[in-house]
C-alpha cells in the first residue's frame, strides 16, 4: 500500500560481479591481456545497485570508467589467480554470483622476474604457459543450492552449440551467449542468448548493456 515501503528486487541481496579482462604476466613490464572493456559487467554492477543488492565489484582491466556507488564495493584483481582469491574471500556471504569478466585461459608457467631482453640472434620467442583455473565451474561446483551463479561465453562461431556446452560443464545456472565474431568490444550494446539450465533459450533483441543488466538481474531475482 505504501510505496515507500515497496522492497527492491534485490534488496538485502549481495552480489559479486565481475568485470574486466585479466592480465596475466608475463615479466615485470608485460602482460597478455584481451580486449575486454568491463562495459558488462559494470553495467550489471550499477544495475544490480539500483535493484537494492549490496555489490561486490571485482575487476581486472577496464576501459572504461568504474561506477562510485555506496552500494558498489570495488576490488581490484589483476590476474585470474588474484580474481580467484578475491571470488573465494566473498563468495560465501554472496546470493549471486555473475562472471562477465573475461579470464585469462593460460598463464606463464613461470613469470620471469627481470625484463625478458631480445638477443641480437633471436627470431623468435616461445613461452610456456599452463592452465588457469577455471573459475566459473570451480564456484558453480560447489555452491550452495540457494546461489546463483551466471556465466558469459564469448564464442566467434557455432554459438549455441559451444554455449550449450559451456552451461552443462560448468554447472552454471545460466550462460549469458554472445557473438563477439563482429567487433563487439567496447560497444554500448549487444545481443545475447541466455541459457537456462531448465533449458529454455531465449534470444534477446539488441539492446543496451543497461538493459541486458537489467532484464537479466531481474530474472535473477526471480530465481532467488
Ligand atoms: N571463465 C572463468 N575462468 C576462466 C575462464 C573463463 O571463470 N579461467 C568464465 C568466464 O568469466 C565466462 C565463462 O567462464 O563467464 C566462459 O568463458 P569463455 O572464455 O567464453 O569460455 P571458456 O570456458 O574459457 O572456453 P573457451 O575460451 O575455450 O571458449
Ligand atoms: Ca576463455
Amino acid at each position: 500500500e505504501d510505496f515507500l515501503k515497496q522492497k527492491k528486487l534485490l534488496q538485502d541481496k549481495t552480489i559479486i560481479v565481475t568485470a574486466g579482462g585479466t592480465e596475466e604476466p608475463i615479466d615485470p613490464v608485460r602482460f597478455i591481456g584481451n580486449r575486454s572493456s568491463g562495459k558488462m559487467g559494470i553495467a550489471i554492477a550499477t544495475a544490480a545497485a539500483s535493484l537494492g543488492a549490496q555489490v561486490k565489484l571485482i575487476y581486472g582491466n577496464v576501459t572504461t570508467t568504474l561506477p562510485r556507488n555506496s552500494k558498489i564495493d570495488l576490488i581490484s584483481a589483476r590476474s585470474s589467480e588474484d580474481m580467484l582469491q578475491a571470488i573465494e574471500k566473498h563468495f560465501k556471504q554472496a546470493n549471486i554470483l555473475i562472471m562477465a569478466a573475461a579470464v585469462a585461459d593460460w598463464r606463464m608457467q613461470k613469470v620471469a622476474d627481470h625484463k625478458l631482453k631480445k638477443q641480437v640472434q633471436q627470431p623468435t620467442l616461445n613461452l610456456t604457459l599452463v592452465k588457469t583455473t577455471d573459475i566459473l565451474a570451480t564456484i558453480a561446483h560447489h555452491k550452495q543450492e540457494n546461489q546463483i551463479v551466471v556465466g558469459f561465453a564469448a564464442e566467434t562461431n557455432d554459438l549455441m552449440q559451444n554455449a550449450e556446452k559451456k552451461l552443462q560443464s560448468k554447472g552454471a545456472d545460466m550462460i549469458v551467449a554472445n557473438d563477439v565474431s563482429q567487433n563487439v568490444f567496447g560497444n554500448d550494446q549487444d545481443q545475447v542468448t541466455l541459457l537456462d539450465k531448465d533449458g529454455t533459450i531465449n534470444r534477446w533483441a539488441r539492446m543496451s548493456k543497461i538493459e541486458i543488466a537489467k532484464k537479466l538481474l531481474k530474472i535473477v531475482a526471480s530465481k532467488l
